[in-house]
């Protein structure tokens, strides 16, 4: 695979399931069997690597879950990741570690990455309107509003793609007649203020750096990065109006969390924190592994992951981490077999 340059160590990471219910077989298939294959491979070899994983415990997914069963998020995610950790263990997927995004070391580590891009000035303040249940006293996601799209007029669009019909992203503030997806309460829109990433900003590093400079990526992941970057980038927002997740570390955003795209990848970075933490004789420093050119990194995820691993990831840790090129070397692999991970 990389014959071209020889790495001092590589890191492998799995997508780190969500926590709202059990691994599927097309998980294992198409993600975490062809891991730890590779990384059995490697170790073989008698190379210096790293295999991490864990559960993805934020995000409307769980919140959704848990609403279903009357039961509260925390509860949602102990009972799955449980079960998850149970199946990769009796599966044999050699984790080197496997933890979660609700450990003491990923709260703290994602609020002061989050804190660090706010310090430093790169993060934009953005005030947008946003559909709200008075009645709840909050703000619905995007995919909790439907309506009709105003393209195609299909009758019940979700407030960020037309799913069922045309399939284009929405604002739900586009949508003829928005109501809520599973209560007829009424909706107002409220001014909310969140933070943005520039994606925009670094338009022009990531072509040169995805696609002068990682022809090897699997073509359908360099295939879509391409279309992305040709279609223009824009800033995105990295924190949300919701109850779950990672309270963003900032005076008067109570109420607000991380966004789950945000905190989940960093979860790599904590989940390696926490390994090193516990092993450094064995495994040196958190650093060593992100941060050095001579890391070789390499993702195994899911078809819809792809812009989170390739485009937005990257463009936090080059923000956060490394002003120059210090990131480690990113490969992704194709993904196949997983559609889907929800
Ligand atoms: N939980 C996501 C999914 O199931 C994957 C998260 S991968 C990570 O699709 F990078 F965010 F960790
Ligand atoms: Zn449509």
């Amino acid at each position: 695979m990389d014959n071209e340059k020889k790495f001092a160590r590589t890191l492998v990471t799995t997508a780190l399931p969500y926590a709202n219910g059990p691994v599927h077989i097309g998980h294992l298939a198409g993600v975490y069997v062809p891991a730890d294959i590779y990384v059995r491979y490697l170790r073989l070899q008698g190379e210096n690597v790293m295999f991490v994983g864990g559960s993805d415990e934020h995000g409307v997914p769980v919140t959704q879950r848990a609403r279903k069963e009357g039961i509260t998020p925390q509860q949602v995610v102990d009972r799955y990741h449980k079960i998850i950790k149970e199946s990769f263990e009796e599966l044999g997927i050699s984790y080197d570690i496997y933890s979660r995004t609700t450990s003491k070391t990923h709260h703290q580590f994602a609020a002061e990455f989050f804190r660090k891009l706010y310090d430093d000035g790169k993060l934009i303040e953005k005030t947008t309107k946003q559909f709200y249940d008075e009645q709840d006293g909050k703000f619905l996601t995007d995919r909790d509003v439907e309506g009709e799209c105003p393209y195609c007029h299909h009758p019940a669009a979700k407030g960020n793609q037309c799913e069922d019909g045309c399939g284009r992203d929405l604002d739900p503030t586009e949508l003829i007649n928005p109501h809520a997806k599973d209560s007829d309460h009424p909706l107002v829109l409220k001014d909310t203020t969140n933070w943005f990433l520039p994606l925009n900003e670094y338009e022009g590093w990531l072509k040169e750096w995805i696609l002068e400079g990682h022809k090897e990526w699997r073509t359908n992941v360099y295939g879509q990065c391409k279309s992305w970057l040709d279609n223009g980038l824009q800033p995105r927002a990295m924190t949300r109006d919701l109850d779950w997740g990672i309270p963003v570390p900032v005076e008067g955003a109570e109420g607000k969390v991380l966004y789950v795209w945000f905190d989940a990848p960093i979860g790599y970075i904590s989940n390696t924190k926490e390994l090193c933490e516990a092993q450094p004789e064995r495994w040196g420093t958190w650093q060593q592994w992100w941060q050095q050119q001579d890391t070789r990194l390499i993702h195994f995820i899911g078809k819809d992951n792809i812009v989170f691993h390739c485009i937005i990831f990257p463009t936090m840790m080059k923000r956060r981490l490394c002003d120059a090129r210090q990131c480690a070397v990113q490969r992704v692999p194709e993904p196949r077999g997983r559609q889907d991970l929800n």
